[in-house]
C-alpha cells in the first residue's frame, strides 16, 4: 500500500492549478442518467471517487469516452442495469446519487445501503423519505434499497438536517417528475447550484437553487448538453492552508475565493494575506509572521465547511494561543486528532469540540490516514512539522485530491510517494 513521506519546514512557493470540484463532478455524472442524449462534462478531476462513479455508470450501461483534456462524453442510450452494488457503494457513499436519476427515468433502482463510515453513521433516510413522498415504492432488504415508481410526482419535501447529496438526489429526481416539487431546507452549497445549472442546460425547470427552497417543475424529457465543472473550493482551501502553515507564498489558478468567504475570513484572522483576482481566476496567498489560532464551528454553507475542519485544526496546532473548533455536521469527525497528537499537537476533545493550545513546532512521526480530509490534514501537518512524517493508508487522499504530492512537489515541498 502506498505511503507519503514528507520532510517539513520548506515554505511553499510557486503557482499551482486547482482542479474541478469532486463534489460537483459526482452528482453531474449521476445526472447524465437523466437523458439518453450525449452529454459532455469538462474540468473533471482525476480522482479515485470519479473513477468509481464512472465504473458504476459503466455497469449501468453508459458508454463513456474520456478525452485528454479532462473531459468525458457520456452516452446513456443503452442503460440496462439498475443495480448499484455493495462493493462500489461501500467504497464511495456518493454512489447513492444514481438512485434519484435511475428511478426518475427508468422507474427502477436497486442501490446498496452505504453502511457506516469513518466519520459517523451518515444515514440516507432523507433520500428515501423524499423519493417516497414523490410516489416511489421503496423497500429495504438484503442490505439494499429497492425503489420502484411508474412516474414520480411532485411533492413538498422538508429535509432536516440539511443534506447535500440528499438535496441533489431529490433535485435530479424531481426534474422528470410530473408536476411541481418544493425542496425545503435544501442545501445551499455551491455544488448544488452547479448541478442545478447543469440540469437547467439539459432542459430542467429549476428555481431557487442556492437558497433554502428549490422549486422544480418536472418535464417529460431532458436533452444532451455541455457543462464545465466548477473549481474545487475544498482543494482551494487546503492549498491556502498549506501556504499558511509553511509560511509560503503561493498562487492558485483556475479558482477564486467566491465560495470561500468564511474560510478566507478565518484565514485572514489567522494571519494569511490574500490577493484574489477573480477576473483572472487566480489567487495569491502568503504568510510570513506567526499564525494566530482561530475559533470556528462547522455549519452547512455558507457556514464553515466541515471538509476544511481537519486542515484548519492543523493550522491552530502551530498557531499562537488557545483556540477551539466545533464540529456540528458529523458525529465522529475528529479521527485525525489522535494522529496529530503523535506529531506532538496539544489537542483535547470534549464532546464535539477540539480545544487546541498552539505550539511553535510539530515533530514528524509515522501516522495513518483515516478518511479523505483527515488525510489532507496529515499531509499539511507533515509539511509544517520538523523532520520526517510517514503517512500510510493514503488511498483515502486519492479519493479527493488530484496528484496532491505532485502539486506540492511543484511548490517546493519535500514530499514523495512510495509503494509498499
Ligand atoms: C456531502 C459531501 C461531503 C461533505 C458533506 C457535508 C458530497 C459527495 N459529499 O456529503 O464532502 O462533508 O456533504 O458538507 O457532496 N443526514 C441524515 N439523513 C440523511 C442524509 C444526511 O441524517 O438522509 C445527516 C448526516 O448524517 C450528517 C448531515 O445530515 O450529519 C449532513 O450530511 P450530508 O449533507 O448528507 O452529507 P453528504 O451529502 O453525505
Amino acid at each position: 500500500m502506498d505511503k507519503i513521506i514528507v520532510r517539513g519546514g520548506t515554505p511553499l512557493s510557486g503557482t499551482i492549478p486547482i482542479s474541478g470540484a469532486k463534489n460537483a463532478t459526482l452528482p453531474a455524472l449521476a445526472a447524465t442518467l437523466l437523458t439518453d442524449q450525449s452529454v459532455h462534462l469538462s474540468n473533471i478531476p482525476h480522482l479515485l471517487d470519479v473513477t468509481t462513479m464512472l465504473e458504476l455508470l459503466g455497469q449501468h450501461g453508459s458508454a463513456i469516452t474520456v478525452d485528454e483534456r479532462l473531459g468525458v462524453e457520456i452516452d446513456n442510450c443503452q442503460i440496462n442495469n439498475f443495480l448499484a452494488p455493495y462493493d462500489l457503494v461501500s467504497t464511495m457513499r456518493a454512489s447513492i446519487l444514481v438512485m434519484g436519476p435511475l428511478l426518475a427515468r427508468y422507474g427502477h433502482a436497486d442501490v446498496s445501503l452505504p453502511g457506516g463510515c469513518a466519520i459517523g453513521s451518515r444515514p440516507v433516510n432523507l433520500h428515501i423519505e423524499g423519493l417516497r413522498a414523490m410516489g416511489a415504492d421503496i423497500t429495504l432488504s438484503g442490505g439494499f434499497i429497492h425503489a420502484r415508481a411508474k412516474r414520480l410526482h411532485g411533492a413538498r419535501i422538508h429535509m432536516d438536517p440539511v443534506t447535500v447529496t440528499g438535496t441533489e438526489n431529490l433535485l435530479m429526481a424531481a426534474t422528470l417528475a410530473k408536476g411541481r416539487t418544493f425542496l425545503e431546507n435544501a442545501a445551499k452549497e455551491p455544488e448544488v447550484v452547479d448541478l442545478a445549472n447543469f440540469l437547467t442546460k439539459m432542459g430542467a425547470r429549476i428555481q431557487g437553487a442556492g437558497t433554502s427552497t428549490i422549486i422544480i417543475d418536472g418535464v417529460d424529457t431532458l436533452h444532451g448538453t455541455r457543462h464545465r465543472i466548477m473549481p474545487d473550493r475544498i482543494e482551494t482551501a487546503t492549498f491556502m492552508i498549506a501556504a499558511a502553515v509553511t509560511g509560503g507564498d503561493v498562487i492558485l489558478t483556475g479558482t477564486s475565493g467566491e465560495f470561500l468567504a468564511l474560510p478566507i475570513r478565518k484565514l485572514q484572522e489567522a494571519g494569511l494575506i490574500l490577493e484574489d483576482d477573480p477576473s483572472r481566476e487566480s489567487m495569491r496567498v502568503r504568510c510570513s509572521g506567526r499564525l494566530q489560532g482561530v475559533n470556528l464551528e462547522t455549519a452547512p454553507y455558507p457556514g464553515f465547511p466541515t471538509d476544511v475542519q481537519a486542515q484548519m485544526l492543523v493550522l491552530n496546532c502551530i498557531a499562537e494561543g488557545a483556540s477551539s473548533i466545533t464540529e456540528n455536521i458529523f458525529e465522529n469527525r475528529f479521527m485525525h486528532v489522535s494522529e496529530l497528537q503523535r506529531l506532538g499537537a496539544d489537542i483535547q476533545i470534549l464532546g464535539n469540540v477540539a480545544h487546541v493550545r498552539g505550539l511553535s513546532k510539530l515533530h514528524g512521526a509515522p501516522v495513518m490516514a483515516t478518511d479523505l480530509r483527515a488525510s489532507a490534514s496529515l499531509v499539511l501537518a507533515g509539511l509544517a512539522a520538523e523532520g520526517e512524517t510517514v503517512i500510510s493508508r493514503i488511498y483515502h487522499i486519492d479519493r479527493g485530491y488530484e496528484r496532491i504530492e505532485e502539486k506540492l512537489l511543484a511548490l517546493g515541498a519535500n514530499i514523495q510517494r512510495v509503494s509498499g
